[in-house]
């Protein structure tokens, strides 16, 4: 039997089992009640309230406008929705680099006032430091290596990662360094196949893939691409399952005519 159907809840620890049990680990965005609600009812183990909020919900370009207060309000109206999935959030752009006092604090007023499960940053060595120190005060920490959106600037575009050995080599090392850390899990974003599978079987931690292939123990999209909420963004490693764009449009223009007709609200809608 699946361990996904044995549990109650899902923990860190659900996900290491599944790992070893070689059963494969869904994840999902999700940033409001209805959605998340509707997402762990589907039986998805992991929801990430991931920064990309940035740019779906609130419609900017990147990931780093989004504050910690506006993550901590996404975060807690998952919280209200979920009975059994495990809750991830990104801590954003600004509350962790470079100063392990501020990200231990960034951390806590996250699993504080939102009642989150865990959180997530990007990055590797650099910010050992700092997830150290969140570790340390009893947060599970998940690691996001590969493309690091909140890296854009660097990097200039969101071509594929880690290319060439320099980096590949790099990246293999951060994965370690997370794994030797103590991070529970591991997101791998946008980067060749091979090399993300080579990174899942060095580690014993659940790889969770982006355009990452198949290889690796679990698989993430954000929701809105997935249903086709965003028209626009296409990358090749999107599968879209709906075109909701274009159904919310239908349903948004019938209602619109149904007002201009007079249809809308008929004698049985009415008190
Ligand atoms: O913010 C996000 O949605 C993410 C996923 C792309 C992994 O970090």
């Amino acid at each position: 039997m699946s361990i996904n159907k044995e549990i109650r809840r899902v923990t860190v620890h659900t996900l290491k089992r599944m790992k070893t049990a070689g059963e494969k680990i869904s994840m999902l965005t999700a940033y409001d009640f209805s959605l998340a609600k509707i997402l762990d009812e589907a039986g998805i183990e992991v929801l990430l309230v991931g920064d990309s909020a940035s740019n779906v919900m609130a419609g900017h370009e990147t990931t780093l406008p989004i504050t910690l207060d506006q993550m901590i309000y996404h975060a807690s109206s998952v919280i209200r929705a979920i009975t059994r999935a495990l809750v991830v959030v990104d801590l954003p752009f600004g509350t962790y680099q470079g100063n392990s006092k501020k990200a231990l604090a960034s951390a806590i007023r996250i699993m504080k006032e939102s009642g989150a499960h865990a959180v997530k940053l990007e990055g590797g060595t650099s910010v050992k430091e700092s997830i150290r120190r969140i570790l340390k005060a009893g947060v599970p920490v998940m690691g996001h290596l590969g493309l690091t959106p909140q890296s854009i600037y660097k990097f200039g575009t969101y071509v594929v990662r880690a290319r060439q050995e320099e980096e590949a080599e790099q990246l293999k090392a951060d994965a370690k360094l997370l794994e030797s850390l103590g991070c529970f899990a591991l997101v791998l974003e946008k980067i060749p196949s091979e090399l993300a599978g080579e990174v899942a079987r060095s580690v014993s931690i659940p790889v969770i893939g982006i355009g990452a292939g198949n290889q690796v123990d679990g698989q993430v999209l954000v929701t809105h691409d997935m249903l086709g909420i965003t028209k626009e963004f296409r990358p090749r490693f999107l599968r879209r399952y709906l075109d909701l764009y274009e159904e919310i449009k239908k349903a948004a223009m019938a209602y619109h005519q149904d007002v201009k007709d007079q249809d809308f609200p008929n004698e049985s809608e009415q008190y």
